[in-house]
């Protein structure tokens, strides 16, 4: 439980999109824990005090049986209470008022009507678009309510008891689609709860610290450090709580950026004084990969390794309790659901549905709530260098799941070559920072082309780069033509076994980021 005094209780009933309430309180300043429902009950309430409540969206309908229903002592604290669609359904059929099923769901922008003055909607237009998304509709209030909102389809878009300071909302604030939403959970945490909005990073620092005390107390935690953002954010956090009962570990996989073990080893040692280990793995990991081309027994291998190696150098240290990672929450949503709630696995990020169930060691993940640019905001809190805290993100399986096919150290090499040619000429033209991610794939196709008098028929490489705020989604990057065509003219020249370059225009969704 939090050591903040203005904390708010977010009760998760399984949407997708639950994490953005909290990373939208985060962003005005408020303090917030998220909550499965079948783990809130009065004593937790008790504990927890919270400052107000919100019921999150879901994917069950209310007139399932058995469906997750809120602990009724939420209406009874006098707390201000906020549902957002399954919990505006909730707050309708459990005080009392009448929800009907619909076979229907209905998804996508809307736009509202405000038909009443109410402090949930201070400073917005009559009009607004929303992100609708509904299922079954309230047919009667409940006593006390009226509507704020409506729109075409959801006559009860919005609904207010103001005395009891219960609001209701069939669309989405927290998403990006509702464009006036940060305002109206703005309002329902600043103007209604009444929470001033004092927390910052520097608090969130102080709370991870405490948290990771706790949990590990005496122990010793090993922490895997690839140089990325995430685990070097990670690593500093930790040394900061648990000083020298922290070890790092860096695995050459044999799979990362060309020369980039080294320049992590020289920065982290040039900055810190954390003990740090280098592993050179890349025969293990290269030798288990042979013949295989499907991605996510390549990420399963790979995880499986990389606890093969963290549990050896575990030893080697007389031993470690706890292994930490530099988990982000969307390697968590994309992978198993949340704190395990129901949500479909994307793909299995190594650091988390990766790693095999037979691990010794426990988990310790401090980033595991964050999204990426929150970890650079922390990364900036503790003092780490830009040249740490800019770094482009690179996925834990490395290369491998740029390298669509099998993965043979000729492919690996081609592409450490082609990769290092595409960020040069990225830095050169000022652009890397611009840039979420940059990276080249290695395509297992095969084209003819011709060079000097020569016919050639070699790979194809295709260029990825992505502008993004969260690696949630994504829009691939708008080059200048003619940057492109620098990059593509270098690497076929440079590159012998790449005759021909492509760019990928997908944004995330429909594809994702990496292809595999
Ligand atoms: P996707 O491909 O899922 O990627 O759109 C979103 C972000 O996550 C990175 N990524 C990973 N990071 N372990 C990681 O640490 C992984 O297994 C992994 N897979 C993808 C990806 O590079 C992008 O930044």
């Amino acid at each position: 439980m939090s050591i903040h005094h203005e904390h708010v209780l977010i009760i998760d009933f399984g949407s997708q999109v639950t994490q953005l309430i909290a990373r939208r309180l985060r962003e005005s300043g408020v303090y917030c824990e998220i909550h499965p429902y079948n783990r809130v009950d009065a004593a937790f309430l008790a504990d927890f005090a919270p400052r107000a409540i919100i019921l999150s969206g879901g994917p069950s309908s209310v007139h399932w049986q058995q469906s997750p229903r809120a602990p009724q002592e939420v209406f009874a604290l006098g707390v201000p209470v906020l549902g957002i669609c399954y919990g505006e359904q909730l707050i309708c059929a459990q005080l009392g008022g009448k929800v009907a099923a619909s076979d229907s769901r209905e998804f996508g922008r809307a736009q509202i009507e405000i038909v009443r003055q109410s402090p949930l909607f201070a400073g917005l237009e009559r009009e607004e678009t929303v992100w609708m998304s509904h299922g079954d509709r309230v047919e009667a209030l409940p006593e006390g309510f009226d509507v704020i909102a409506r729109s075409a389809n959801a006559p009860f878009a919005a609904i207010a008891d103001e005395s009891r300071r219960i609001y209701g909302v069939q669309f989405h604030p927290e998403v990006a689609h509702t464009p006036c939403g940060a305002r109206i959970l703005r309002n329902f945490t600043h103007e209604i709860a009444g929470c001033t909005g004092d927390w910052t990073m520097a608090a969130f620092k102080d709370e991870a610290i405490a948290k990771i005390r706790a949990q590990v107390g005496q122990g010793r935690v090993l922490c895997g450090l690839s140089g990325g953002v995430d685990s070097s954010v990670a690593a500093v956090l930790l040394h900061e709580a648990i000083g020298d009962r922290l070890s790092c570990v860096l695995v050459d996989t044999g799979l990362m950026r060309a020369g980039e073990a080294d320049q992590v080893v020289a920065m982290f040692r040039e900055h810190y004084n954390i003990p740090l280990v280098r592993v050179d793995a890349g025969d293990a990991f290269l030798g288990q990969l042979k013949g295989v081309a499907e991605p996510e027994a390549k990420r399963k291998i790979i995880g499986g390794l990389f606890i093969d190696v963290f549990e050896r150098e575990a030893r080697a240290l007389g031993g470690a309790d706890f292994l930490a990672q530099g988990t982000l929450y969307p390697d968590v949503i994309e992978s198993v659901s949340f704190d395990g709630g129901p949500s479909v696995t994307i793909k299995s990020h190594h650091n988390v549905g990766g790693l095999p169930e037979r691990m010794n060691m426990r988990l310790v993940e401090p980033l595991r709530e964050l999204f990426k640019d929150e970890v650079r905001a922390l990364g900036r809190e503790l003092g780490l260098p830009q040249s740490f805290v800019g770094r482009h993100p690179f996925p834990g399986p490395g290369l491998a799941i740029r390298i669509p096919g099998e993965v043979t150290p000729e492919r690996v090499a081609i592409l450490q070559k082609a990769d290092a040619i595409y960020l040069d000429e990225i830095r050169k033209a000022g652009l890397y920072d611009d840039i979420w991610q940059a990276f080249a794939v290695l395509l297992p196709v095969q084209s003819v082309g011709v060079m000097g008098d020569e016919r050639t028929y070699e790979h194809v490489l295709a260029l990825r780069a992505v502008t993004s705020t969260d690696g949630m989604t994504a829009d691939y990057f708008p080059f200048d033509h003619d940057v492109l065509g620098r990059i593509s003219t270098r690497i076929i020249n440079e590159v012998r076994g790449i005759n021909r370059v492509v760019y990928d225009v997908t944004s995330k969704p429909p594809g994702t980021i990496e292809w595999e």
